[in-house]
C-alpha cells in the first residue's frame, strides 16, 4: 500500500510511438490532439491560479524561464535547451512509472523520465498515476534550480545503493523522496511555500497542505522522515517543512548506510503521529483523517 504502483510498457489509445528496449520513448508531439492541448491548458491556468502565493518562487520562477505556457503541451526538445543549460538535467520520455532501478539511474545521470501522456478530460480532477501534467508541471521546474537538480540526482546515487542493500533500506529512502520531492513544504519569508510535486500538480491539496487545519506540519528531520510511514490515496497527514534547499543537500551528503541501520532500530510511525522530539510547526486536528489501514 505504501509503494507507488509501477507501471510498466502501459498501453494506451494515443496512437503509435516508437518504444526502445530501454523504456525511453520519443515524445509523440505531433499525434496530441486538441483535447490533449485542451487539458494541458486547463489544467496549467488551474494551477497557476492556485499557486501564485502557495507555491515556492524557485519553481513559479522556473515555469517562466522555461517558457511553459498554457497554450500547448510543451516540447520536451525545447524544454531541455533551457534545462541543459541551466543545470545539466534533460528530460525524456517514457510509458509511466519506471522500475525502481531504472528510474534510480536516470535520476543518477540527471535524466528525468516524463511520462509522455496526458489524462482524460474526465480525469482532470484526480488520476491515480502519474501523467504528464504531473510530471512536466510539478516535477521540472525544479530541476532548474542548482541546488535541487543536485539533490533529485544525489538522491538516484543514493536508490542505486539502497537497492543493493535491500528492501528495508529502499523503504526508508522511498519516503524521504515522498515527504520531499512529492509533498514537501518550504520556509519562505516567514511563511511556507509548497514545493512538493504532489501538491502543486493538485489543486485540492495545494489548498489543503497549507490552508488545512487537519495534517501535521512537522520540521524536516532526516531519520524522523525515513521511519514515517505514508498513504499514496488522500491528502496526506503530515508535511515536512524544509528552511531551505541548501538543508536538502546538507542532510543527505552522509554514507546513508549507518543510519538506515539506525532508523531500523528505531521502528516505523504512522503517518499521523507527532513524536515528543518534533519541531512542530502545526499540531493537525486530524479532522477528515481516513482511519482504515495502519498509516
Ligand atoms: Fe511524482
Amino acid at each position: 500500500m505504501n509503494q507507488p504502483r509501477r507501471v510498466e510498457n502501459l498501453h494506451t489509445d494515443k496512437g503509435r510511438v516508437p518504444v526502445y528496449a530501454t523504456g525511453i520513448v520519443e515524445q509523440p508531439w505531433d499525434d496530441y490532439s486538441a483535447d490533449d492541448h485542451a487539458t494541458w491548458a486547463t489544467l496549467y491556468a488551474r494551477q497557476r491560479e492556485v499557486l501564485v502565493g502557495r507555491a515556492c518562487r524557485e519553481f513559479l520562477d522556473a515555469q517562466d524561464a522555461m517558457g511553459m505556457t498554457p497554450g500547448a503541451i510543451p516540447k520536451f526538445s525545447e524544454l531541455n535547451t533551457v534545462l541543459e543549460a541551466a543545470t545539466g538535467w534533460t528530460l525524456m520520455g517514457v510509458e509511466g512509472l519506471l522500475p525502481e532501478l531504472d528510474f534510480f539511474d536516470h535520476l543518477a545521470n540527471r535524466r528525468f523520465p516524463v511520462t509522455w501522456w496526458i489524462r482524460r478530460p474526465d480525469q482532470v480532477d484526480y488520476i491515480e498515476e502519474p501523467d504528464l501534467f504531473h510530471d512536466l508541471f510539478g516535477h521540472v521546474p525544479l530541476l532548474m534550480n542548482p541546488l535541487f537538480a543536485d539533490y533529485m540526482a544525489a538522491y538516484g546515487r543514493g536508490g542505486v545503493k539502497a537497492h543493493a542493500i535491500g528492501p528495508d533500506a529502499l523503504a526508508q529512502l522511498t519516503r524521504l523522496y515522498w515527504y520531499t520531492v512529492e509533498f514537501g513544504l518550504i520556509r519562505q519569508d516567514g511563511a511556507l511555500r509548497i514545493y512538493g510535486s504532489g501538491i502543486v500538480s493538485s489543486k485540492t491539496e495545494s489548498i489543503h497542505a497549507l490552508d488545512s487545519a487537519a495534517p501535521n506540519r512537522i520540521g524536516f528531520d532526516l531519520q524522523r522522515i525515513m521511519r514515517t510511514r505514508y498513504r499514496i490515496d488522500t491528502f496526506q497527514k503530515t508535511y515536512f517543512v524544509i528552511d531551505s534547499f541548501a538543508q536538502l543537500i546538507d542532510a543527505t551528503a552522509p554514507d546513508f548506510t549507518p543510519i538506515y541501520a539506525r532508523v531500523d532500530a528505531l521502528g516505523t510511525v504512522p503517518a499521523g503521529a507527532v513524536l515528543d522530539d518534533d519541531h512542530v510547526d502545526q499540531r493537525g486536528s486530524g479532522e477528515g483523517w481516513a482511519s482504515d489501514g495502519d498509516v
